[in-house]
C-alpha cells in the first residue's frame, strides 16, 4: 500500500486545530503531525524576530518527524516568519492569509472588520494585501492582544467578556462583516454569532486547505462523509498541563467551536 504523504501543521497553541479540523474533512492519503507551541503561546504580542525563532524551532521539530511540507496554521507566524523560512528550508512552507479578499469582494462597498493579533495587524504582509485590494477605507482593524491566550486556556467566558466591547463598537459603527484573522478566533464563532446573529464571518481555513491540497498534487479530494475519516493525525503539544490535551480533544471533536 502507498505510504500517505506526511505533512506538518504548526501553531502557537490551539488555533491551528481549527485548520486541522478543516483538513480532516477530506478523504485523501495524508498523515498530519500537529505541533502546538503552548510553552511559548501566545505569539501575537511578541516581537517579529522572536516569533521567527520560535517558528523556525517548531519547523525543525516537525522535520525530525519526516514531514514533507509544513503549513504555518497561524496568521501571526505566517506574517512574521513564512518568507524567511521559505528561503531556509528545502520543503514547501505554506501559510495562512486573512480572508479579507473574499470579504471585500462579496460585500461591495461594505465595511469589514479584521480581528487579528497585534503582530498580524502590523506586519508587512497585511499592509501589502490591503494595498493590493485598495481596501484601506473599508477595513476596520481590530487588534486583539490576549484573546488567543484565553482560547489556549479554554477560558471561553473570559473570551466573551473580552469580545463584548468590540462587538458594541461594531454595532455602533454598523459593521456586520468580520474577518477572523487568527486561527484561534475560529473557535469563537458561536460566541460572536450568539451576540450578533447578523454577523457575516469569514476565515481563511477552507481556502488555505484547498490551496494546500492542490499544491500537494491532491486534485479534487473527496470530502468524507464523517469528519476525521481517512486522514491520520498526531498531536504534539509541548505542555505539561493535562487540561491542554483535554481541551485539544474537545476542540477537535466539537461540531462547531467550543
Ligand atoms: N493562531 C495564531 C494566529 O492565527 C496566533 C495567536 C497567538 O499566538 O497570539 O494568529
Amino acid at each position: 500500500m502507498k505510504e500517505p504523504l506526511k505533512i506538518g501543521l504548526m501553531d502557537s497553541g490551539m488555533g491551528g486545530l481549527s485548520v486541522l479540523k478543516e483538513i480532516l474533512k477530506y478523504e485523501t492519503e495524508l498523515e498530519v503531525i500537529y505541533f502546538g507551541d503552548l510553552k511559548n503561546s501566545p505569539y501575537g504580542e511578541k516581537n517579529a524576530s522572536t516569533i521567527l525563532e520560535l517558528t523556525r524551532d517548531v519547523c525543525k521539530r516537525l522535520i525530525q518527524e519526516d514531514v514533507k511540507a509544513i503549513l504555518l496554521a497561524c496568521n501571526t507566524a505566517t506574517s512574521a516568519a513564512a518568507e524567511t523560512l521559505r528561503k531556509e528550508f528545502s520543503i514547501p512552507i505554506f501559510g495562512m492569509e486573512p480572508a479579507i479578499k473574499p470579504a471585500i469582494l462579496q460585500n461591495p462597498g461594505k465595511r469589514v472588520a479584521l480581528l487579528a493579533t497585534p503582530v498580524t495587524q502590523k506586519e508587512e504582509k497585511l499592509q501589502k494585501l490591503k494595498k493590493d485590494l485598495k481596501a484601506d477605507d473599508l477595513l476596520l482593524p481590530v487588534s486583539c492582544p490576549g484573546l488567543a491566550g484565553l482560547v489556549d486556556r479554554g477560558d471561553f467566558i473570559g473570551a466573551e467578556e473580552y469580545l463584548k466591547p468590540i462587538l458594541k463598537k461594531l454595532r455602533e459603527e454598523g459593521v456586520e462583516i468580520v474577518v477572523l484573522g487568527c486561527t484561534h478566533y475560529v473557535f469563537l464563532k458561536e460566541i460572536l454569532l450568539k451576540n450578533i446573529p447578523e454577523l457575516k464571518l469569514y476565515d481563511g481555513n477552507s481556502g488555505t486547505i484547498k490551496h494546500l491540497l492542490n499544491s500537494l498534487g491532491k486534485k479534487n479530494p473527496n470530502l468524507g462523509s464523517t469528519e476525521g475519516e481517512g486522514i491520520d493525525y498526531k498531536l504534539l503539544l509541548n505542555s505539561e498541563e493535562n487540561f491542554h490535551f483535554e481541551l485539544a480533544d474537545r476542540l477537535l471533536n466539537s461540531k462547531s467551536g467550543v
